[in-house]
């Protein structure tokens, strides 16, 4: 990102002087599975996201998604909302964890939990969700079937800011997906979260690059504000991936 400081290091004798950008540090937050974790773990691998997982947090004990973290060499850590007395204490929690990791972008994988202002306010412009639904339509849960039950021509998924309206925040990024004769919201889901694994990275990787920032106005791609709905994926093409 441009504001952040730029190294210099000294070899043996003779200056080095490196200019290599601090990389930006990733939290990913996490329930389950962890699929869109596994997303952008390969992602940070393959050099299409430039940026660190600092730490994935769960706040599920037996989330599959720790098990994927821990066999990538990340962090891990388990903060279960059980053990707090109100969700602010739970996210005050989540707070000093992402602090104790010098964490940039906090990105909500299937993290289950209602957010509060203790942990927006602080990361609010740094928090990304991906929502398994073409929103503003069907925020909540049981996303596919809705989709299905309300005959839609088609389906998807967004990312968005996230503020403090439940799946409302500014969206970012979104792919559509045609819902076929005879599909099932099992089937639906597991082309939708294709999509997921794919744009999430990218949106973050806008992040990462200082392109995409959230104001006032909304969010904003290179400058210009992002449509109501996120940018179209599909008619995105000419963006740079
Ligand atoms: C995804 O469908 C995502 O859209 C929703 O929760 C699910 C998480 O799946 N927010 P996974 O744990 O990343 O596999």
């Amino acid at each position: 990102m441009g504001d952040r400081a730029h190294r210099a290091g000294r070899q043996q004798g003779r200056i080095a002087v490196v200019n290599a950008q601090a990389v930006t540090r990733l939290a990913v937050l996490i329930s389950g599975r962890g699929s869109n974790l596994q997303a952008f773990i390969d992602a940070c691998d393959n050099g299409k996201l430039e940026a660190q997982i600092a730490v994935v947090i769960s706040n599920n004990p037996a989330a599959a998604g720790l098990q994927r973290a821990a066999c990538a060499g990340i962090a891990t850590r388990c903060i279960d909302h059980r053990n707090y007395a109100s969700r602010e204490a739970f996210d005050q929690s989540l707070v000093d964890e992402l602090c104790a990791h010098s964490v940039d972008l906090v990105v909500l994988a299937g993290f289950m939990r209602i957010l509060t202002p203790v942990l927006i306010k602080p990361f609010i412009g740094r928090l990304l969700n991906v929502h398994p639904s073409l929103l503003p339509r069907y925020p909540g849960l049981k996303t596919h079937q809705r989709a299905l039950d309300a005959n839609d021509a088609e389906a998807g998924a967004t990312v968005h800011f996230v503020t403090q309206e439940l799946d409302g925040g500014p969206p970012v990024l979104q792919a559509r997906v045609p819902i076929l004769p005879g599909d099932t919201a099992a089937g639906l889901a597991v082309r939708v979260a294709e999509q997921e694994h794919v744009i999430y990275p990218l949106a973050a990787s806008w992040f990462v690059q200082g392109r995409l920032v959230l104001t006032g106005e909304g969010a904003m791609l290179d400058g210009r504000p992002v449509p109501a709905t996120g940018v179209d994926f599909d008619a995105g093409a000419n963006i740079a991936r």
